[in-house]
């Protein structure tokens, strides 16, 4: 426990991630552009509430790792911006959606699509986005990819309904919890860094060396969004905190500290997660119990300890400047704070 760091020490995680912003920078261009291009639609609410979301950007991680994948095992040609922006497009779909199942209201900084088109609009046009995206994994012409790809979002929505049925319950176990994270969050970034050296048609070794860095990367990733749900800033998020707490959401920091707590204080979190959390006006009373068991710090150290999974499954392969940022995104992903 002494040895993490908390959040708010940690110096300029947005450091680690430069390296891939600019080594991928002019694919991301080209990336970019297909992402406009293929939110057109002659049904005007279907680009304008796709731009909604697409125009306040994201930090676009996945497709970054998508080219940088396949550059670092050698892919010359030009299927990997075709897939990045499919990955893209994936996420972006799951964003929809997600936000009205969790009827959240701020996504990238700005009004959830949902608060301003309503719920229906955003499943239908994450439906179109989703449509979108196997669209472009056939454009890319590699079967293997459009495998990999398309069972991932089988895997993410199983990841979604899981969890559905283990929210409310405090009976969730840790192993419960990373099933889920594994499914609606990992399954994608594994995905989004195989799919590279596929392109490449790379050997196994390779294959498998990116698929388990992209699942720990992933894992790290999200058990670092469920600490800042409780610890972050909503401007730097640009999504509200607190909320899977008043949604109800069981996540880790809130396991450990049910785990650890009192008698007692089990029974605040089951009658706080468990009863109509949407009323819950005892956020403070939870954030004093999780300090006290330093089941934030502690996420971040499983957190860290994905980070080091993924670093490892990276080491073998041959030194580049590539590999190098692949290496530092995973202190982003372990440190950020956005
Ligand atoms: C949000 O993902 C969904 C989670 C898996 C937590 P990101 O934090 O990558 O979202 P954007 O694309 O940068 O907005
Ligand atoms: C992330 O789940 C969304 C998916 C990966 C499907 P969350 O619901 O935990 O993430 P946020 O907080 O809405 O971004
Ligand atoms: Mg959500
Ligand atoms: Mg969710």
């Amino acid at each position: 426990m002494g040895v993490v760091v908390p959040m708010e020490e940690r110096r300029a995680p947005q450091a680690s991630v430069r390296p891939l912003v600019e080594l991928t920078a002019a694919d991301m261009r080209r990336v970019n552009q297909l992402i406009l291009s293929k939110t057109g639609s002659d049904v005007e609410m279907i680009p304008e509430v796709a731009k909604h979301l697409i125009d306040s950007g994201g930090k676009r991680l996945r497709p970054m790792l998508t080219l940088a994948s396949a550059v670092m095992a050698g892919y010359s040609g030009d299927e990997h911006v075709t897939l990045a922006a499919s990955v893209e497009f994936m996420h972006t779909a799951t964003l929809l959606h997600d936000d009205v199942v969790d009827e959240s209201d701020m996504r990238r900084g700005k009004q959830a699509a949902r608060m301003v088109w309503g719920n229906q609009a955003s499943v239908l046009v994450g439906d179109f986005l989703l449509g979108q995206a196997f669209r472009m994994m056939v454009d890319a012409g590699s079967m293997e990819a459009l495998d990999v790809l398309s069972t991932a979002s089988t895997v993410i929505a199983e990841g979604e309904v899981m969890q559905l049925s283990a929210a409310q319950s405090m009976e969730t176990t840790e192993d419960d919890y990373m099933a889920v994270i594994r499914g609606k969050t990992a399954a994608l970034f594994s995905a989004a860094c195989e799919v590279g050296p596929i392109l490449a048609q790379a050997d196994k070794p390779t294959r498998d060396a990116f698929r388990y860095y992209g699942l720990n990367l992933g894992l790290a990733f999200q058990l670092v969004d469920d600490a800042l749900d409780y610890g972050g800033s909503k401007a730097e998020l640009g999504k509200n905190v607190g909320d899977d707490f008043h949604e109800g959401k069981i996540t880790l920091p809130v396991l450990l500290a049910y785990r650890r707590g009192s008698e007692e204080e089990r029974g605040f979190w089951r009658s706080a997660m468990e009863a109509d959390a949407s009323q819950n006006d005892a956020f403070d009373q939870a954030m004093h119990y999780l300090a006290a068991h330093d089941a934030i710090s502690d996420t971040v150290a499983r957190a860290q300890h994905y980070g080091e999974r993924a670093r490892d499954a990276l080491a073998p392969q041959p030194e580049s400047d590539v590999k190098q940022a692949l290496l530092d995104v995973v202190d982003f992903c372990v440190a950020r704070a956005s």
